[in-house]
């Protein structure tokens, strides 16, 4: 099986106005989002308290790509089947979020969702070997989650690279999440990520009555990406 490698940039709407995640996402799709990025946390696994499954529900209509809703939150597997019944089509979880990950991944695959796995900024990629095969896709975090808006951690591209080689020929996005720039996105995509995360460097200075704004910056991040990993 072969997936879709050409890059894919996932505004996160943790950056967006919200009062009106209706509108923003339909000027980020309409701008050339290829996937919808929410961040759900829970004030415990992170220090911060976003979305819950109702408030993905709402949005749900409104987003015409892929609703890729990352779970930071502890437990996991007591919510998997409200995330999908809101109609998320990636639910990612975390690997240190709990000893059970294996089963968590099963769980959301038998939800009906793809299954993502996210891995913190101190976690070896090579923890994630056992589980490539319930995977979809990978999430690393070039952050530690929590917030939007924090600097890229650049040790993390050498992560990345060990990762793409370890996931051969499985059909598995790497995703990156966290201080994803024009300036930073390059160095990800070359060391073999797929699907770019950004919040603060999609949303800056736009809004719903200058859209065009958030198609300058994710160009400006396509653009900044001249290698694609084959
Ligand atoms: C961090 C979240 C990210 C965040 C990215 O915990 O998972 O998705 O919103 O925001 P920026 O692009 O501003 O680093
Ligand atoms: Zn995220």
């Amino acid at each position: 099986m072969t997936i879709d490698r050409s890059i894919k940039i996932a505004p996160s709407i943790l950056s967006a106005d919200f009062a009106n995640f209706g509108q923003e996402i339909q000027a980020i799709e309409a701008q050339g989002a290829d996937w919808v990025h929410v961040d759900v946390m829970d004030g415990h696994f992170v220090p911060n308290l976003t979305f819950g499954p109702a408030l993905c529900a709402a949005i749900r209509p409104h987003i015409k790509t892929v609703m890729d809703v990352h779970l930071m939150i502890a437990p996991v597997d007591p919510y998997i089947d409200a995330y999908a019944q809101a109609g998320a089509d990636i639910l990612t979880a975390h690997l240190e979020a709990g000893p059970h990950t294996h089963r968590t991944l099963q769980a959301i695959r038998a939800a009906g969702c793809k299954a993502g796995l996210a891995l913190n900024p101190g976690t070896p990629v090579e923890a994630a070997v056992p589980l490539l095969d319930l995977c979809d896709l990978v999430c690393v975090m070039t952050v530690n989650p929590g917030f939007g808006g924090q600097s890229f951690i650049q040790s993390q591209v050498e992560q990345v690279r060990r990762l793409r080689a370890l996931i051969g020929d499985r059909p598995v996005h790497i995703e990156i999440d966290g201080g994803v720039d024009p300036k930073t996105a390059q160095a990800v995509i070359d060391a073999g990520a797929d699907v770019l995360v950004a919040g603060s460097a999609v949303f800056r200075g736009g809004s719903v009555d200058n859209p065009s704004v958030y198609g300058d910056n994710m160009r400006a991040i396509r653009d900044a990406c001249t290698v694609v990993w084959a």
